[in-house]
């Protein structure tokens, strides 16, 4: 056992450690689209907004982790890592001012909204196209740096599997950031 394996475990637990709080995240916000009362959207709001917290030290532990190894073993100057680096900024850039500030709106729209059934801002802010797309776009992007760490390829390969990452998770974003149909019962004729 030698430290630079040490931290490589430490890097993979901040890396899981992100990764479980984008999954509940997620999850929230599919919750969040399907509600159709405070009741429904408050405890997903609620939760979304605890496990955020958690991103700071993930970012911080895969960056400070990936310091140590790049010091230890590889340069400052490896394009697998360079490119990465900027992947990271972007998530670090999108997730707080993009999909935060979103989100922010989103928790103003449902205190506003009171109890009972949501009205159309709280059902229209919950499928916010720049909450959903700053959010998988972000998991995109950590999935495609995964892809660099583990495959190091040179400067056009990590950005294609950045680029590559945001796309796949911005497309999975539209396909969502919508209001889901509501199944209606069918109209009964009168006798
Ligand atoms: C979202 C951000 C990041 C993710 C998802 C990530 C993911 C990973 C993964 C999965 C590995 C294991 C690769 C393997 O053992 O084959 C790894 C290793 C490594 N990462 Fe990261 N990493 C991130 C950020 C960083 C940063 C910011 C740096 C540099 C400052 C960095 C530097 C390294 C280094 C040097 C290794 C060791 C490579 C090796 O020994 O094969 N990582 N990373």
């Amino acid at each position: 056992m030698d430290t630079y394996h040490v931290v490589l475990f430490l890097h993979l637990l901040a890396l899981f450690i992100g990764i479980g709080a984008a999954a509940v995240i997620s999850i929230c916000l599919f919750r969040l689209r399907a509600a159709q009362t405070l009741a429904e959207a408050g405890p997903w709001g609620q939760l979304a907004g605890q496990v955020e917290k958690v991103f700071p030290v993930a970012i911080l532990g895969l960056f400070g982790s990936g310091a140590y190894m790049t010091s230890d073993v590889w340069t400052w100057s490896t394009h697998w890592i360079d490119v990465s680096i900027a992947g990271l900024v972007i998530v670090v850039l999108q997730g707080p001012f993009v999909a935060g500030t979103r989100a922010h709106k989103l928790k103003q729209a449902l205190m506003e909204n009171g109890g009972g059934a949501l009205g159309e801002k709280a059902r229209r802010l919950a499928c916010d196209p720049a909450l959903w797309t700053a959010s998988f776009a972000n998991v995109g992007i950590v999935l495609g740096i995964v892809w660099n760490m583990t495959q190091k390829p040179g400067t056009g390969g990590s950005i294609a599997a950045i680029a590559g990452g945001y796309v796949v998770g911005a497309a999975i974003a539209w396909r969502f950031a919508r209001a889901p149909v509501v199944e209606t019962a069918p109209a009964v004729e009168p006798a």
